[in-house]
This record gives structure tokens, C-alpha cells and sequence, in this order.
């Protein structure tokens, strides 16, 4: 099966570009990582690309006169690597109308969180300050809403009582390690249709 040719765009840390390069690499989902894109130089996902020869691009927001500018460079830089899909990981700005028009239900992101709960920033803090029980993760395409898109995968994992911010962040990380290749997987093979605010899973080979 042809590759598909994933886009990144990661502003830090890196760990979900890690586990889509692990898939990859290992031959567990038909996707190839073609190039990782970041508005922060120092992000270590860039330095996580580099140690696997995939392009790495710093693209330098105040360089830019506006966000369209921004992203209009972004998506020349995904044209030029042949980007078939994008994922955002970690990637801290709000994805705008140049983009969306350019992929449009082709750019997922992953949240720490069930979403529509606790969108934005800090999930796993909201989680938390809520006393929820159970939280988790969740991918989703993305639409021009923060964290309004269709949902693709779920996990859910519990909140234990003792559980503090890193604790409950970590096992939440720990899932959505699995479900972002997944959802990669299953973007690859053909096999996820929107229809309105449903993502619906198509029945595989296997
Ligand atoms: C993850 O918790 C993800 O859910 C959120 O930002 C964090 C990124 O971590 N969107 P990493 O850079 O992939 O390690």
C-alpha cells in the first residue's frame, strides 16, 4: 500500500510526533512522517525529527505580517513535501482559514481530554479542578472552533484520588500514544467518512 505522507506541526515536546514516527517506522500504520513544522526553534519535536532524517522547518511567526501570511507559508512548505494529512501535536495556535481551506477533514489534532469537556489549555488541570472521575484523550479533526471538531478516537482512563496534574497527565499521555497512530492508521487506509458532526469508522480488512 502507498504511504500516506503526514504532516506535523508540533510547537513542543514531541512525544505524539514520536509515537507517529514509531508507528511508521516500524510498519504498524502505512504513513510515512514527510515533514515536522514548528513555530517554536527550541521545540524538541524538531530535534525528534531531525534524529530520524525527516525535514524539520522553524517557521518564525513575527516574520509574518498575519496569521494568513503565517499559514500560507506553512501550507507551501506541506505542498512542497507532498503533506496528504496533518497533525497537529502539541501545536499551540488556533489553525486558521488558510489552512482549513487547504485540508479540509485533513488536519487532526489530539486533546488531553473527553472532549466537549475541558476544552483549551490545561485539560488535565480542568479535569482535575472539576473532580471528574474518568478523563482521558481524545482525536478529532479539526474545524475552526478550539477543540470543536469531529471526533475520531476516544480513551478514557480514571482519576484516582491522589492523582495530581503530572500523575493523571502522564497516564492520559500514556494513551494517547496509542490512539493518534491509530487514528492515523485508520485516516491511512482509507477507512473514516464525515458526515456533519459524525466521524464514521469504515470496516477494515483485518
Ligand atoms: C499533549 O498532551 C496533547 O494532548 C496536547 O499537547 C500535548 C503535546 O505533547 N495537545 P507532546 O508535544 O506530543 O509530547
Amino acid at each position: 500500500m502507498k504511504k500516506l505522507r503526514v504532516g506535523v506541526l508540533a510547537s513542543g515536546r514531541g512525544s505524539n510526533l514520536q509515537a507517529i514516527i514509531n508507528a511508521s517506522e516500524s510498519g504498524k500504520i502505512p504513513a510515512e512522517v514527510a515533514v515536522v513544522i514548528s513555530d517554536n526553534a527550541e521545540a524538541p519535536a524538531l530535534d525528534r525529527a531531525r534524529e530520524h532524517g525527516i525535514p524539520a522547518v522553524y517557521l518564525h511567526p513575527p516574520y509574518y505580517q498575519s496569521k494568513e501570511e503565517y499559514e500560507q507559508r506553512i501550507v507551501l512548505e506541506l505542498r512542497e513535501y507532498g503533506v496528504e494529512l496533518v497533525c497537529l501535536a502539541g501545536y499551540m495556535r488556533l489553525v486558521g482559514r488558510v489552512l482549513l481551506e487547504e485540508f479540509p477533514n485533513r488536519i487532526m489534532n489530539i486533546h488531553p481530554a473527553l472532549l466537549p469537556s475541558f476544552k483549551g489549555l490545561h485539560g488535565q488541570r480542568q479535569a482535575l479542578e472539576y473532580g471528574v472521575r474518568y478523563s482521558g484523550c481524545t482525536v478529532h479533526f479539526v474545524d475552526s472552533g478550539m477543540d470543536t471538531g469531529p471526533i475520531i478516537l476516544q480513551a478514557v482512563v480514571p482519576v484516582l484520588p491522589e492523582d495530581g496534574e503530572e500523575e493523571l497527565a502522564a497516564r492520559i499521555l500514556e494513551r494517547e500514544h496509542v490512539i493518534y497512530p491509530e487514528a492515523v492508521r485508520l485516516f491511512a487506509e482509507g477507512r473514516l467518512r464525515v458526515e456533519g458532526r459524525k466521524v464514521i469508522i469504515l470496516p477494515g480488512e483485518e
